[in-house]
Formats: structure tokens, sequence, C-alpha cells
């Protein structure tokens, strides 16, 4: 934790008078209000230019707060508490009373998590209210996994950071929503589906035209980098026909050696799915920085985190 007492007083005190700050999860940085009040709210979005239509997570520090939050939660969503809290799963609830319309975008109803950071829960448990956050990045950009990349995204109008190291997980987290007991997938994340299925049963996956208005996470063009960015099985024959151009290379576990390109971002050596998750949008924000004509980007395998990683990487590439 490079967090120290002083700044986390600092912080305590701007949230408690209707400031917002930066806040280290272990999923990607986040953008914290109060979530009880529309000064706080209205903030972030005017700071993160995120448009009205599109609403936040609220994070909790235990579980008792969930009383202020949400209403009338199904028995399969305290199953996936049980499993998955503190940790990377948003859940879709019926929105209670005390959270403003300006949080939800005026749906009844509520996403909710608790996040598994020290830093977010100390600063969610000194305080008297939840925390509404979304990613700390300007809107459609690559979510920060690092303090750097949220002063990086916002400049000047960077807010008060708290800097909990790099991100853990380093994707967003999973989000699933109930029609009764019917668990829906709203966003891939950092809790695979399958694990989700272990616990809740099938899940019914919305696709991007169904929830684009609600779910910035499924709209298509999103987590995207400047610089344009193509996902490809055949990765070889796509930088051959880029030929003196600028590329860069996101890879999964192996360089390739055969292709002329010194900008190559290996995401796992060992070829494992979770470890490249965490890297990714740090190897996304070097390879945008460089100034590249283009970055190409390799499908991973299906399975697990890859699926997630295949979402973010169709996203950046639309
Ligand atoms: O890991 C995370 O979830 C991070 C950290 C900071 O917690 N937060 C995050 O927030 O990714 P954001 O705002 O970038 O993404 C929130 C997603 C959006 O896709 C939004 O549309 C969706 O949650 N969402 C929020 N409320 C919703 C609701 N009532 N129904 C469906 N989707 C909702
Ligand atoms: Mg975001």
């Amino acid at each position: 934790m490079n967090t120290n007492k002083v700044e986390l007083s600092k912080g305590i005190e701007i949230l408690n008078s209707d400031g917002i700050i930066a806040i280290p999860t272990e999923t990607v940085y986040g953008l914290a209000g109060n979530a009880f009040s529309e000064v706080a709210v209205s903030k972030i979005f005017a700071l993160k230019k995120r448009p009205h239509n599109n609403p936040l997570i609220v994070h909790i520090g235990s579980i008792i707060d969930l009383d202020n939050v949400a209403l009338e939660i199904p028995k399969k969503a305290y199953a996936l508490m049980e499993a998955f809290w503190p940790g990377p799963l948003t859940l879709v609830l019926k929105k209670h009373p005390n959270i403003p319309h300006i949080v939800t975008a005026g749906n009844e109803t509520v996403a909710v998590r608790m996040p598994n950071h020290a830093v977010a829960l100390e600063v969610l448990n000194q305080l008297d209210f939840p925390l509404a956050a979304p990613s700390a990045n300007r809107f459609g950009g690559i979510s920060p996994t690092s303090a750097a990349h949220v002063a990086n995204s916002f400049g000047f109008d960077a807010p008060f950071i708290l800097d909990g190291g790099e991100c853990e997980r380093g994707l967003e987290s999973t989000i699933v929503g109930f029609d009764g007991e019917e668990p829906i997938l709203y966003r891939y994340g950092s809790v695979s589906a399958e694990d989700i299925e272990k616990i809740c049963g099938k899940l019914k996956v919305h696709n991007n035209e169904e929830v684009a208005p609600q779910a910035s996470g499924m709209l298509s063009k999103h987590y995207a980098p400047k610089t344009k960015t193509f996902l490809t099985d055949k990765l070889t024959e796509l930088a051959i026909s880029f030929k003196g151009k600028k590329i860069g290379l996101l890879l999964f576990s192996k360089k390739m050696d055969h292709i002329n390109c010194e900008h190559q971002e290996v995401l796992s050596d060992q070829g494992d799915l979770a470890e490249a998750a965490k890297n990714l949008y740090a190897a996304m924000h070097r390879l945008d920085s460089l100034g590249l004509d283009f970055i190409l980007a390799e499908e991973f395998p299906n399975v697990g985190m890859g699926k997630t990683i295949n979402d973010r990487l169709q996203r950046a590439s639309k």
C-alpha cells in the first residue's frame, strides 16, 4: 500500500465535503464521490465527460451498507456475494430511494459491488456513505491500472489521487443483473463467466445492441486507445501488409521474432491469462503513447479471463 495516513485523511476530508478523488481498487482506479450526494456525483460526470445516460457503480465497504443501497435482493445475488465479495463482481439490483437518479441514469436498478482493495475498503469504512465510482479515466478511453494512468488521463484537471499501487486484477468487474431469479451477464470482467455459472447456473448474455444505452461497458467503442487498433487471428499476415508503417504488437505469451517490429508487448511469458489480464491496460497505455500508426493485437484463447481480454480488445479495435 503506497498510501499513508495523511493522504488517507485528506482523501476522506474531500469526500466528506462533496468532493471527488481517485481511489485504487483491485480492478482499476475509480473516480469516487458520495453516492448519496447529487452534488458529488455531478462532479464525477463533469470531470469524466461521461454522458448522463450512463449509470455508475456504487461501492460499499461492508455488507451492512447494502441495505441502504438496494432492495428486494434475489437469492442468487446473495449466493454470488457470498462467493465473490469483496471482489470484482458488480450486481445490478433494485435501487433504494437513497440512491439519487443521477447515479443510475434514471434506472430503477443500481449497480453495486464491494471492492477487494485495502485502501478502498479503509476509505469506505471511514465514511458514512457508499461511493459512486466509474473508472478514473476520460469517457471512452483506456481504464487506469496505476495512479500515473489517472494523472495522465486528466492532466491539469487530475483529482486528488490515493495511490494504492498497481491494480491486482487490471480489468473491470464483471456485471451481473437479474430477470427475476434468472442471472444476466451485462459485462465480461475480472470474474470469469464460468466461475459465476458454478454458483448461479447458466448466464444469459446480453449483447451490445440490447444494453448499449444502459451499460457503457457494452458500448461497442470503448476502452479504446487513440491509436487505430486491430484484433486479428492472422497477426503475421497483417503485420507484413503494414510494412513501412510504425506498428506495435500486443501479444499473449511470445514475441514474434520473425516480424521486424521493436514495439512488442508480451502480456504473460507464462501464458497465464490472469497475468495477461493484469498487464493488458498498462501495455495498451504504453503502446498508445508511442505515436504509432497502428496497434495489432492477437486474439487470446477464448476461455475464462481470455473472454474478457478478447471483449476489451474487440471494443478497442472498433
Ligand atoms: O471494476 C469496476 O467495475 C470499476 C471499479 C472502479 O469499480 N468501475 C467501472 O465503472 O468499471 P464504469 O463506470 O467504467 O463502468 C460501469 C458499468 C457501465 O458499463 C455501466 O453502464 C454499468 O456499469 N452499469 C451501471 N449501472 C447499471 C445498471 N443499473 N444496469 C446495467 N448496467 C449498469
Ligand atoms: Mg469505464
